[in-house]
C-alpha cells in the first residue's frame, strides 16, 4: 500500500469526525473573534504579525532538534562517544518544547479546515501528540538514568513524527492549507471595462470577472476600489463579506483587508490581498494591473 493510499484510508475514518467536532469547537471557543483577547491570540498563533504562518516555522524546531538528538544518541551508542550524551539530551528537550509550540499553532491553523484536510489534520495532530508524549517519556528516562529506554522511546517517537510530517506535507501541498489562495494571475496592463458605474452604489460591493480573475469592486465615499475577490487565507469570496469603513471583511473567517491598498488589517490571514488600479471612463468602471506589478 502506498503512502497516498494510506491518506485515503485516514480520510475514510469517519469516526474521527466527532472528535474533530469537539476539538474544533474547543479551539474556536478559546480563539473566538467575538472578543479582542481571543482575536489577538488567534492572530498571534496564526502568524498574522509575522506575515507568514507561524506553525511551519515552529515545526522546524522539533524536526531539527530531534534529528540532531537521534544522531547523537546513535553516535553515543554505536561509536562509543559518551561525551555526546548531554548534547543528545539537550536536543531532545529543545525539540520537545518546540513541539508544544508547534501543536498550539497547528491547532489555530487547523480550526479553519473542513472535510478531508480536517481529518488529515486531526490524524497529524494525534500522531504528533503521541510522538511528543514519547519524547516526554524519553526525557524522564534520561533524567532518571535509564538512557537505553530514553533512546528507544525517542527513536519510536521520531518514527511517528516522520509519518506525521508526511501527512502535514500533504495538507499543505495537496490541500493548500497555509498557502496563498489569492489569484497569482495578473490583470491586463491596459484598463478593461468591467461594470457600469451606476451599478455600484455607495457602500456597495460587486464581483466581476476579468479573464480568469474574480475581482471585487467596492465604492467607499465615492471612490471605487478593486481587490482580488478570492481571499488569500482560504479562498473566501470577499464580495459576500461586508465593508467596514475603507476595508472589507471576509465572510468565511473574518480576515480584513484595506480597500485602498489590499493590506492585511486583521487575521487569520497572514497575507495581503492583490489590489488593482481603477478608473471610471464613459460611465464604465475599468480596472488594470498596477503599473510595474506584473506576473509574480
Ligand atoms: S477565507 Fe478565511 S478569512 Fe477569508
Amino acid at each position: 500500500m502506498e503512502l497516498l493510499d494510506t491518506l485515503d484510508v485516514i480520510d475514510q475514518q469517519q469516526w474521527l469526525d466527532p472528535t474533530g467536532d469537539t476539538v474544533q469547537r474547543a479551539v474556536t471557543t478559546v480563539l473566538t473573534h467575538d472578543n479582542p483577547t481571543g482575536k489577538k491570540l488567534d492572530n498571534f498563533l496564526n502568524g498574522t504579525w509575522l506575515g507568514h504562518p507561524l506553525h511551519p516555522v515552529l515545526t522546524d524546531i522539533p524536526v531539527g532538534a530531534w534529528t540532531v538528538g537521534l544522531t547523537l544518541d546513535g553516535l553515543e551508542s554505536f561509536a562509543g562517544r559518551p561525551e555526546l550524551a548531554p548534547g543528545a539530551d539537550a536536543a531532545t528537550v529543545i525539540g520537545f518544547l518546540g513541539a508544544l509550540g508547534a501543536a498550539v499553532t497547528g491547532l489555530a491553523q487547523w480550526q479553519y479546515t473542513v472535510d478531508r484536510p480536517r481529518r488529515l489534520g486531526l490524524a497529524h495532530a494525534l500522531l504528533n501528540t503521541t510522538a511528543t508524549a514519547l519524547y516526554g517519556a524519553s526525557i524522564v528516562c534520561r533524567l532518571t538514568g535509564r538512557r537505553g529506554a530514553g533512546k528507544a522511546t525517542a527513536l519510536f517517537g521520531y518514527t511517528i513524527a516522520a509519518v506525521s510530517a508526511y501527512i502535514g506535507g500533504d495538507i499543505v501541498y495537496t490541500h493548500r492549507i497555509g498557502v496563498n489562495h489569492a489569484p497569482e494571475e495578473p490583470l491586463p496592463d491596459t484598463f478593461t471595462p468591467v461594470l457600469a458605474d451606476r451599478e455600484l452604489p455607495e457602500g456597495g460591493m460587486e464581483r466581476v470577472q476579468v479573464g480568469n480573475v474574480p475581482v471585487l469592486l467596492a465604492r467607499y465615499q465615492g471612490t471605487v476600489y478593486a481587490l482580488a475577490n478570492t481571499c488569500a487565507h482560504l479562498g473566501g469570496p470577499l464580495n459576500e463579506g461586508k465593508m467596514d469603513g475603507c476595508s472589507v471583511i471576509c465572510p468565511w473567517h473574518g480576515s480584513r483587508f484595506a480597500l485602498d491598498s489590499g493590506a492585511m488589517l486583521d487575521g487569520p490571514t497572514t497575507l495581503p490581498q492583490p489590489r488593482y488600479e481603477v478608473r471610471v471612463r464613459g460611465g464604465q468602471i475599468e480596472v488594470r494591473q498596477p503599473a510595474g506589478e506584473g506576473a509574480p
